[in-house]
């Protein structure tokens, strides 16, 4: 992986990376802005669809076929996006909306613009605060430049982000128990079918999609599905945010292509395995995935399930961390913030709108 540039975490290094004058003087917005103005939504969903983008919520359903699910004949169309981020020891997404929430806001634009969706809810961990806050400014920042709001690129086409605070459960992060605490109601799993493409959020064709999922689709607008799907592994492909905790010297989230094997990870990245014990087994996928021996740390992911089931599930697992004990919290290496507090209970909430969200 000695060649691999950092995609979405290129920016977290550059001060004030958090602002749309940074974004955008490093390129932001313009893969928005070629979509709305130069392509059509079926054009958009086709080259997702190409670049084999894979869901990075956990389920690794592939986007551009998920997109495309919804019936022809809809008048409306909701997105939701998943950044309830419950799993114990994950905190990529958080990173993405507090280090770059322009690059994820753009992914959101151009993911509505392809499903049609001229409403977002953005349901965020309601511990969070840190991310929630910076997601309410530059919300505000893009609708003032016109990245969102009203005929967007002079296109046509409109868009309204609002912003909804979690109610703290692990299973929100379900998609339609999501959907369902967004409606103000208790988050509990729906029965599917119907699925949300056909039936989600106030009952309407709804799309639910992770903060890394969309944070991948504005690279895939501006470079191409040909260049997505030379990062990774067969049917596994492009960059993905690994966050590594528990008893390994560093506790680091770090960008590498799908299909790294678990030894790289802890040996190369994580620095070990705290005070050079040698590990019994590893937590892959946070709460609800097996634990893996040592011995299936060095197989690569590929897409044949057979022949690497462990090693490759985890590493295509998307927004799942890697924990070689239960996770123990986070070292410097890791922004802190994701712990709740009171002062995240008393947060002011500007403009309520329906079921607690809020708008900008
Ligand atoms: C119990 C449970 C918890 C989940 N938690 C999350 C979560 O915290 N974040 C997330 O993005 N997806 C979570 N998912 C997956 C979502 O249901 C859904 O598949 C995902 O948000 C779809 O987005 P994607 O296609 O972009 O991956 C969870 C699923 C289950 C069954």
């Amino acid at each position: 992986m000695a060649n691999f540039e950092p995609v979405l975490s290129r920016n977290w290094h550059v001060p004030g990376s958090h602002t749309l004058k940074v974004y955008e003087s490093r390129g932001g917005y313009k893969a928005a802005r070629k979509a709305l103005t130069q392509m059509d939504p079926d054009k958009v969903i086709g080259i997702v669809k190409d670049s084999e983008l894979r869901g990075r919520g956990g389920a690794g359903f592939p986007c551009g076929m998920k997109w495309g699910f919804l019936p022809k004949d809809r008048k409306q169309t909701f997105m939701c996006v998943n950044a309830d981020e419950s799993e114990p020891a994950t905190f990529n997404n958080r990173l993405l909306m507090e280090k770059d929430p322009h690059q994820f806001i753009e992914g959101m634009l151009i993911a509505c613009f392809a499903t049609k969706a001229s409403t977002a809810f953005l349901y965020v961990r309601f511990e969070y605060i840190n991310a929630y806050r910076i997601l309410e400014a530059a919300i505000a920042e893009a609708r003032a430049a016109g990245h969102l709001g009203r005929n967007i690129y002079e296109s046509g086409f409109d868009l309204e982000i609002w912003v909804h605070r979690g109610a703290g459960a692990y299973i929100c992060g379900e998609e339609t128990g999501l959907i369902e605490s967004l409606e103000g109601k208790r988050g509990w799993p729906r029965i599917k079918p119907p699925f949300p493409a056909v039936e989600g959020a106030f009952r309407k064709p709804t799309v639910v999609n992770n903060v890394e999922t969309l944070c991948c689709v504005p690279h895939i607008v501006e470079r191409g599905a040909e260049w997505f799907k030379s990062i990774g592994v067969p049917k596994s492909y492009g960059p993905k945010l690994y966050c590594v905790s528990g008893h390994v010297n560093k506790q680091v989230c770090v960008e590498l292509p799908l299909g790294v094997t678990c030894r790289e990870l802890i040996d190369v990245h994580a620095g070990g395995v705290w005070k050079g014990r040698k590990a019994k087994a590893a937590v892959p996928g946070g709460s609800a995935w097996a634990c893996s021996r040592p011995k299936s740390w060095t197989r690569r992911s590929t897409s044949n399930r057979s022949a690497s089931r462990a090693a490759s599930d985890w590493a295509r697992r998307p927004s799942r961390s890697w924990t070689t004990t239960p996770a123990s919290s986070t070292t410097s290496t890791t922004p802190a913030g994701s712990s709740p507090t009171r002062a995240a209970a008393s947060a002011p909430l500007a403009g309520r709108g329906p079921a607690g969200c809020t708008r900008r």
